[in-house]
Formats: structure tokens, C-alpha cells, sequence
């Protein structure tokens, strides 16, 4: 562990994107790459906090000087969140999968030459985020969580940081045209309580050292 602003305090970061099952060889995904979530971790182990890594399947490499817990699907996340507690922050930068398919079959689905589909019926996953920030007891002191959105980016993240309950939401647009998503640069709106700022098109490691700033401005030593 590195000496810094952040030493002492630990912080649970989540990235990737996970991996819903169809069937033992299939599953539902995004094109989450883990970029942005690894940025942050490796951002605030470098201020010298006890940082614990929650990842999906993603492709990037992990970051290093962390503890990193690898799961695959939204409830392993979860179960892996609630593991990781207690934290002084949260950073829930996984792009979660909101369904999960209901009953995956056990083995795999074949096609059985009658030309009959195969319908997939699906249940809702848990909000990891809305979870963690809407705890009684052992909620972190600071809990951000982010909003990729493609239009009215503001006013959906700040409507999305009331109803989730977190305390900053990092919104950016992920409108094909911008190329943030699976690119290496993020413009993104940091919304608080008390309204936004925007920061301008920056790499997602400079993104993620400026949150790291922000962070321990509030909860470092
Ligand atoms: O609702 P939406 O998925 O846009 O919210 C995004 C934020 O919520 C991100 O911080 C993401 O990590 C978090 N989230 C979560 N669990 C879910 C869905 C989203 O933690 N099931």
C-alpha cells in the first residue's frame, strides 16, 4: 500500500460488465470493457487506499496493488459487494445487466430439427448500486455510481441519483457518435446534491484521477 490521502480507508469499486446464463455455453452480455472501472480502482490505490475490485468477465487487464474478486453475474456481484463491506466509498462503475434469464437450463439448449425457437423469459437482477446506497446500517460515507446515457444526460442521471439514493453520479453520453463507450476517452457531468459540473473530454485515466481527487477530498485523511 502506497502512502497518500487515501491511506487507511478502503473503497469497493465495481467494473466490467457480467455475464448472464443461457445455458451452460451461452450468455447474455454488453459491451462494457472494464476500461473506466480499472482506471478509477488504480487511481485510488495510487492515493493509498485498501482498494477491493469487483469485476465481471471483462477483457481489460486488472488493475494492480488491489484485491480483485472475480465474478460473472449481477447476483455474484452483489453477493461479492455485500462480502466486500464494510467500505468508506463505493464506486459502482459495472455495467450491470438488468435481466437475468429466469430458469437457465442446465444443459444445452439443442436444436431438436422441428424449426421450434427457443423463448427465453427473463427476471429482473438486483441494483447493486441502489442496494448498497439505500443501506441503514454500514453504508459507505460517499457512494457514487454512474448513468451512461444518449440524450437528456443530466436531467435523467440527476432523476437517476434520487431514485437510487447515491451521492454522485458520473454521467457521460454514450451516443455511438461519441465514442466513449469501448474508446479511451469520457467527457462526463459530475453530479452532486447541490448540482453538476461538467469536465471536458479528457482520457479515462485523467477522468479517473480526477475523481480520485474528489473522493479524497471527502473521506481522506
Ligand atoms: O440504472 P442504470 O443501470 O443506468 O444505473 C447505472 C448505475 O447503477 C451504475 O453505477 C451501475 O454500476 C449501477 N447498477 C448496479 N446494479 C444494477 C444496475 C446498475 O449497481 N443492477
Amino acid at each position: 500500500l502506497l502512502d497518500g490521502p487515501l491511506r487507511g480507508k478502503h473503497i469497493l469499486v465495481t467494473s466490467g460488465p457480467t455475464h448472464e446464463p443461457i445455458d451452460p455455453v451461452r450468455y447474455i452480455a454488453n459491451r462494457s470493457s472494464g476500461a473506466q472501472g480499472t482506471a478509477i480502482a488504480q487511481a485510488l490505490a495510487g492515493l493509498g487506499a485498501r482498494v477491493t475490485f469487483v469485476s465481471g468477465p471483462a477483457d481489460h487487464p486488472m488493475p494492480e496493488g488491489v484485491d480483485v474478486v472475480r465474478v460473472e453475474t449481477a447476483a455474484q456481484m452483489l453477493a461479492a459487494v455485500e462480502q466486500g463491506l464494510p467500505a468508506d466509498a463505493a464506486v459502482f462503475a459495472a455495467a450491470v445487466a438488468d435481466w437475468r434469464v429466469a430458469s437457465a437450463s442446465d444443459s444445452k439448449i439443442k436444436k431438436d430439427g422441428s424449426g421450434a425457437l427457443p423463448v427465453l423469459e427473463f427476471a429482473e437482477n438486483p441494483d447493486i448500486l441502489a442496494t448498497v446506497s439505500q443501506k441503514v446500517e454500514g453504508r459507505p460515507a460517499l457512494v457514487v455510481g454512474f448513468a451512461a446515457e444518449t440524450d437528456d444526460v443530466i436531467n435523467h442521471a440527476t432523476a437517476k441519483r434520487q431514485r437510487k439514493g447515491c451521492d454522485w453520479i458520473v454521467a457521460n453520453d454514450v451516443s455511438p457518435e461519441t465514442g466513449i463507450m469501448g474508446g479511451s476517452e469520457n467527457a462526463v457531468t459530475l453530479i452532486h446534491n447541490d448540482g453538476s459540473e461538467s469536465w471536458p473530454r479528457m482520457g479515462k485515466q485523467a477522468v479517473a484521477d480526477r475523481l480520485a481527487a474528489k473522493i479524497s477530498e471527502v473521506i481522506g485523511g
